[in-house]
């Protein structure tokens, strides 16, 4: 068995387009016996293609985990994870590493940029481990439009919190992933940038089709996106759709009050 089995065969031009991601029973355990603690408990989602969907809930309800699960840097004990019609769950680790670096693209809270490298060679380091050739001009032109054309040069040290997080975004873009994954992208910065950042993401849906998932804590960074999954316990509990401030806020004010309320 394979996990790069796609559910068409030559590419995606028979039958129906599978979804971006679809995650099925997925669970994720983590600690052992009196300790343990299910992150996930068996969740079941699917995210159509050239969505922007956020994923929110309560401080420990499992939405790191579940974003984890489902980019492949975490393995769930049990369930089955797709990303763009292939099988992510069930290869080795090098398959797993080499899927993650083809089709996923990842953002944190805390950027994760390396701090000796410049802002180009950040943006290019998924290139480079993926061993794909890079094209200066791309960079260039990617760094520009997240607004730090005239950056390239400069160290992580030398950037706000916000450039830094757009540094971010332009190196989960360089690839070109179907799907593009961030953790409370937007926790550490302030309004403005957070709103710079939100706005990426979410051309990068509108614009260049990708499928972005992304936590958040923010009732407003959440109405951004198309539609919102709410998770308690580790399980989805929720959606909404054209989801508005105050509609989200009022509904994570409710969480909990109806679980049976599947997604
Ligand atoms: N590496 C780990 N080791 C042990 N327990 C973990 C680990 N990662 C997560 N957990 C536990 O799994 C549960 C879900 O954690 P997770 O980080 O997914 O929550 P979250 O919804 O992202 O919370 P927050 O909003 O605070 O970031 C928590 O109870 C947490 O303590
Ligand atoms: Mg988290």
């Amino acid at each position: 068995m394979t996990m790069f089995r796609t559910r068409t065969r030559g590419g995606h031009d028979q039958g129906p387009a599978p979804e971006a991601l679809r995650l099925v029973k997925v669970t994720r355990t983590y600690g052992t016996a009196e300790n343990a603690v299910t992150a996930l408990d068996g969740v079941t989602l699917s995210l159509a293609r050239s969505t922007f969907t956020a994923v929110m809930g309560p401080s420990g309800s499992g939405k790191s985990t579940l974003l984890q699960c489902a980019a492949g840097l975490e393995r769930p004990d049990s369930g089955i994870v797709w990303v763009d019609g292939a099988e992510l769950t069930g290869g080795t680790e090098a398959e797993l590493t080499r899927f993650r670096r083809g089709r996923v693209g990842f953002v944190f809270q805390q950027y994760n940029l390396l701090d000796t490298l410049t802002v180009a060679q950040n943006t290019v380091l998924p290139l480079k481990l993926a061993g794909r050739r890079v094209d200066r001009r791309r960079v260039t032109e990617i760094l520009t439009a997240v607004g730090l054309g005239d950056r390239l040069g400069h160290r992580p040290a030398q950037l706000s919190g916000g450039q830094r997080q757009r540094v971010a975004i332009a190196r989960a873009l360089v690839t070109e992933p179907r799907v593009i994954f961030a953790d409370e992208p937007t926790g550490a910065l302030d309004t403005r940038s957070a709103r710079q950042v939100l706005l990426l993401l979410q051309e990068a849906v509108r614009v260049h089709g990708r499928t972005v998932v992304m936590v958040t804590h923010d009732p407003v960074a959440a109405s951004y996106a198309d539609s919102v999954v709410f998770l308690a316990d580790g399980r989805p509990v929720g959606r909404m759709d054209a989801p508005t401030p105050d509609a989200v806020a009022e509904r994570l004010a409710h969480l909990g009050d109806d679980v049976t309320a599947g997604v």
